[in-house]
């Protein structure tokens, strides 16, 4: 990863906000299109960001939406770079790295998922409470970890933050969103897993599995931002069921609505004490209108 790319992703990221970012959010499979209207920002396309990934086949790569949300500036990525697509593990985090290098003290991931814990049913929403990192991958891994990695030997315990873990538990019970705690499995893909498989990630303690959100949450520890994470059940593997990602896409733009007002409520109270003030959500937690007015700032050095 180019420090000078990396540090003209970032500066256009600052200037895109109006100062220095607070949080970032990725926008998993079906997602995509959940913030655009409570964003107040013109979508940038990621040709345009310095550094970003050349999409893979030709076309729509993805759009970053940077503004104010809740009196906070983020980016939101709409759009993902996968292993299965053929990037390297750096090109997976590059919008992570970017965004923290704008200041980004907090990502929030999002991604659709298959159960393999066979209490889950599609559409359920799980926290996710921890990892497994079965890619064989990891962005750490190179002669010169990408800048800002002050130490590559990052520890992983707690990766998925308690007190943003605790804010979100209090946000889906506040809209009655059933949610489970659970441990997110990300494989390389892109075919889904076997009968088999599904029974290994089950009996290696994993509730879901997916293609993604594994190396972002290491970079994102790595360059210490912290880190919660959702995912849709959009399938949930057992005897007999098949798996198509017709039907992955449809489930996931069924919880979007859901996945939008976690992501809403984890951004109003970013720096609220945890546990939140539980009553009224919409009128005493989310007091911030979406699109507040802030101060423009002048751009701080990068991480
Ligand atoms: N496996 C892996 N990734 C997925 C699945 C699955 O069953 N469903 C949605 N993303």
């Amino acid at each position: 990863m180019k420090r000078k790319k990396l540090d003209e992703a970032a500066d256009l990221l600052r200037e895109r906000a109006g100062g220095t970012l607070d949080a970032a959010i990725v926008l998993g499979s079906g997602f995509g299109g959940v913030l655009r209207d409570r964003i107040d920002a013109s979508p940038l396309a990621y040709k345009k960001i310095a550094g970003m990934p050349e999409p893979t086949v030709p076309g729509h790569a993805g759009e970053a939406l940077v503004g104010a949300l809740h009196g906070r500036r983020i980016v939101a990525f709409s759009g993902r770079f996968h292993l299965y697509e053929g990037y390297d593990p750096e090109d997976v985090v590059f919008p992570i790295v970017a965004a923290a290098h704008a200041g980004a003290k907090t990502v929030v991931l999002t991604n659709a998922a298959g159960g393999v814990n066979t209490d889950y049913r599609p559409g359920d929403l799980m926290l996710i409470a921890d990892q497994l990192n079965l890619t064989g991958r990891s962005p750490l891994v190179s002669a010169h970890p990408f800048p800002g990695v002050k130490d590559r030997f990052v520890d992983m315990v707690d990766a998925y933050d308690p007190s943003l873990r605790s804010l979100a538990r209090h946000i889906a019970s506040e809209y009655a969103i059933v949610m489970h705690d659970g441990v997110y499995a990300g494989l390389t893909g892109p075919a889904y897993e076997t009968p088999a498989e599904a029974r290994l990630l089950r009996q290696m303690g994993a509730d879901a599995a997916g293609m993604s959100t594994v190396l972002e949450t290491i970079a994102a520890r790595a360059l210490g931002v912290t880190v919660v994470g959702f995912s849709l059940i959009t399938n949930v593997h057992g005897p007999g069921v098949k798996t198509s990602h017709a039907e992955v896409l449809a489930a996931s733009q069924r919880g979007a609505a859901d996945i939008a007002r976690l992501i809403e409520g984890i951004v109003a109270n970013l720096d609220a004490p945890v546990p939140p003030i539980v009553g009224a959500l919409d009128e005493e937690l989310l007091h911030v209108p979406p699109h507040a007015e802030l101060e423009p700032e002048p751009s701080e050095a990068s991480v």
